[in-house]
């Protein structure tokens, strides 16, 4: 039977022992109907309690492959809308608090993209020249772009393949929202960084020059992640002075610079997975989020590994950090009662070409 919808204020005040328990007992209640999904950013208070957790690759997986009723997301907005786009129509996807956006992400949205295109077409015929790529940090209207206009979904852990379907197609490539992944991506395959060239949605055709557009072979949306940009070269060159054995490890979402003298580069799970399988007694500097490298820095203890966090300076995804132990409770203990709090639906127009761009995605990875 439904009741009304708890409301939120009842938990702001509750001690976190009692919030923990209360959401073991409310997944008790909920059993297989529900599945917790989890990205390495999250807060250990709630990131303990996920069924599976992954980088954004491994978490759609997962969620196109759940059959459970409710599929609860413990990360931000754009994970909870591929999630209700990659699952069946009768599953509803959960978002504990609907503040939690990604600031890169809304750093393009589907007027710019659009108006870009409509710019870009008084010169060229975009639809046969430019393949339009948008990593999955992204809203899903822009997935919905590329699934129309023959582009793709890549991800921080598929870039390379992502853009080799992509250059495989058509000549250039319109890459949105993260300049410094598309940079990377397009370094490791060997295009010439002026061949790169950054498109500002604000400026009268991006800020280029046509003969500029002519060269290029990717436009870089000129849009960023504020977390990533605060690693320094210097941060690096500091560590190697003081462990000169040691390995630094970054998410390609940092600047050109610190991925380029960083030891290895790739997405959250790929530099969980290298630390974790790597000989006891190393020492790491590792450039991503700081969630995740104190729990990796945590767990790595016993192996007597050290993994020390890029910046001088705390920064954590604040967005990421708004799903907390006492939105997760009301979350659950609001399901266990039947009522749905903080549904993301994508319409079906929009999750339909998603899904396209998605699901070539997949594919290709
Ligand atoms: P991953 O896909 O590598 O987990 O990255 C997601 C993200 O938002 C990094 O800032
Ligand atoms: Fe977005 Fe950056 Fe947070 Fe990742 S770390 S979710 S890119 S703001």
């Amino acid at each position: 039977m439904q009741t009304a919808p708890i409301q939120f204020e009842k938990y702001q005040a509750a001690r976190e022992d009692d919030l923990q328990q209360r959401i073991v007992a409310a997944r008790q209640k909920l059993g297989d109907r529900l599945v917790i999904l989890g990205h390495h950013y999250q807060q250990e208070g709630v990131y303990k309690h996920a069924d599976y957790t992954g980088d954004s690759l491994k978490l759609s997986r997962y969620a196109a492959e759940s059959i459970a009723e409710y599929i609860v997301f413990l990360g931000v907005h754009f994970m909870a809308e591929v999630a209700d786009t990659l699952s069946r129509p009768e599953q509803t996807v959960i978002l504990p608090d609907m503040a939690a956006g990604c600031s890169m992400a809304d750093m393009a949205n589907l007027s710019k993209v659009e108006r870009c295109r409509r710019e870009l077409s008084e010169h060229y015929d975009f639809d046969a020249l430019f393949t339009p790529v948008t990593y999955i940090n992204s809203a899903a209207d822009l997935k919905a772009f590329c699934g129309e206009h023959g582009g793709i979904v890549c991800t921080s852990s598929n870039a390379g393949k992502i853009a080799e379907w992509a250059f495989a197609r058509r000549e250039k490539v319109l890459f949105f929202p993260d300049q410094h992944l598309g940079r990377w991506t397009g370094y490791k395959m060997g295009i010439p960084i002026d061949q790169m060239v950054v498109w500002d949605p604000d400026l009268p055709l991006g800020g280029l020059s046509k003969e500029e557009i002519d060269r290029a072979k990717i436009l870089l949306w000129k849009g960023h992640c504020s977390v990533h940009q605060m690693f320094r070269p210097q941060d690096i060159i500091k560590f190697r002075n003081e462990y000169p054995d040691g390995k630094v490890i970054a998410h390609p979402e940092c600047n050109f610079e610190v991925c380029r003298q960083s030891d290895y580069v790739g997405s959250t799970e790929y530099i969980l997975r290298t630390v974790t399988e790597a000989p006891a007694g190393s020492k790491w500097l590792v450039g991503t989020e700081l969630n995740l490298v104190n729990r990796l820095a945590e767990r790595m203890k016993p192996e007597n590994k050290l993994v020390r966090f890029m910046s001088s300076i705390v920064c954590e995804c604040s967005t990421m950090a708004r799903i907390d132990p006492q939105h997760l409770t009301w979350t659950l203990e609001n399901l266990a009662e039947n009522n749905v709090v903080n549904r993301i639906h994508v319409s079906p127009r929009e999750a339909g070409l998603a899904k396209l761009a998605l699901d070539r995605m997949l594919e290709v990875s």
